[in-house]
């Protein structure tokens, strides 16, 4: 594998408690060179790149990691708080930043699917599932592709819990597709069943939606533990939660409330940006189109290319 320079500053990104400069001074690399480019300065020429590739390796640093996909998935188990319009509008928004993103629809409301417009699909994810289908990717627009669902799988949700690979599917489906995107994200249902733990222990990040009012505070309690339980089964060792992310949020004094507390508590988990409620989101769903493209103006544009960004600095 060649080590490139993104491979470089995401690696100290990833382990804040790793020196640089202990680093460079043992691969031979003048310390300044290395953390400037860490920072976004001058990018590291090729021979203290490959210095660096046997240090690093030594650190912890695995190829495989750094040449798959980000895997993300949007969760809550509370219905309509937003996270389909966030997997969308995410999405859209890392493919206007020029990644190569693919959306996958694992609820059978199929909201996702009629999000990008399409009302009817010859294969969709309920194949794959089912029937060890390869997974039916299609085009959406430049760099954004998906996964569509359809409403039977509401009836494969009872055949994966009786078989016995029933929550490994879709990570086994994902193997041979996640080196081909920059960010793979998937939508959840409203619920933590079986298809909510496919993505679970698909994913090495997850995106929690919160609604910023007191019952939705209440479940997310629930998903933390639901996280955790996973990551201390054994079953996805990578699962990471990347962070809260507030959607819907007013003026009001409660809105505000909510979010000061959750900051307080969460810190750096709660995502910088946040996104406000804006019924151009609503429109563009309704129309079945991204909102940039349904209006590059309006605050639901401005919101998630903010967290589309904040996502690709982490
Ligand atoms: N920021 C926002 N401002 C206004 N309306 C929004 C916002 N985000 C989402 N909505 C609207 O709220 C409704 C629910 O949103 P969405 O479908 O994204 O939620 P969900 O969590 O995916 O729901 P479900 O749990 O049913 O899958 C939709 O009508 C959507 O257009
Ligand atoms: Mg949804």
């Amino acid at each position: 594998m060649n080590l490139l320079n993104k491979h470089v500053i995401t690696f100290f990104k990833r382990n804040p408690a790793i020196s640089a400069t202990a680093v460079a001074k043992e691969a031979n690399v003048p310390p300044a060179s290395l953390r400037n480019a860490i920072a976004g300065g001058r990018p590291l020429p090729e021979k203290h790149l490959v210095s660096l590739f046997h240090v690093l390796k030594k650190y912890g640093f695995n190829e495989e990691d750094y040449n798959q996909a980000n895997v993300i998935c949007v969760v809550n188990h509370k219905g309509g708080v937003g996270k389909t319009t966030t997997t969308m509008n995410l999405g859209k928004g890392l493919a206007l930043e020029g990644k190569k993103v693919l959306l996958i629809d694992i609820d059978p409301q199929s909201n996702l699917t009629q999000h990008c417009g399409i009302t009817t699909a010859e294969t969709t994810i309920a194949d794959t599932l089912l029937d060890d289908e390869p997974l039916p990717v299609q085009e959406v627009s430049e760099n954004l592709w998906l996964v569509p669902s359809e409403l039977s799988l509401a009836t494969a949700e009872s055949k994966l819990v009786t078989d016995v690979n029933g929550w490994f599917k879709l990570r086994n489906s994902l193997r041979g597709v996640k080196s081909q995107f920059d960010y793979i994200l998937i939508d959840c249902p409203p619920s933590l069943g079986i298809l909510t733990n496919n993505a679970l222990l698909t994913c090495n990040n997850v995106i929690i939606v919160i609604e910023t009012e007191y019952l939705a505070i209440k479940g997310l309690g629930v998903i933390l533990k639901h996280v955790d339980g996973i990551k201390n089964n054994g079953l996805n060792d990578k699962l990471n939660i990347m962070g809260l992310l507030f959607t819907k949020v007013n003026t009001t004094v409660v809105s505000k409330t909510i979010i000061n507390e959750l900051r307080d508590v969460y810190k750096k988990r709660v995502f910088e940006a946040s996104i406000r409620r804006n019924i151009a989101l609503v429109e563009a769903a309704g129309a079945g189109t991204d909102i940039f493209s349904y209006d590059s103006n309006c605050n639901g544009s401005q919101d998630y290319l903010e967290l589309a960004k904040e996502i690709i600095e982490r």
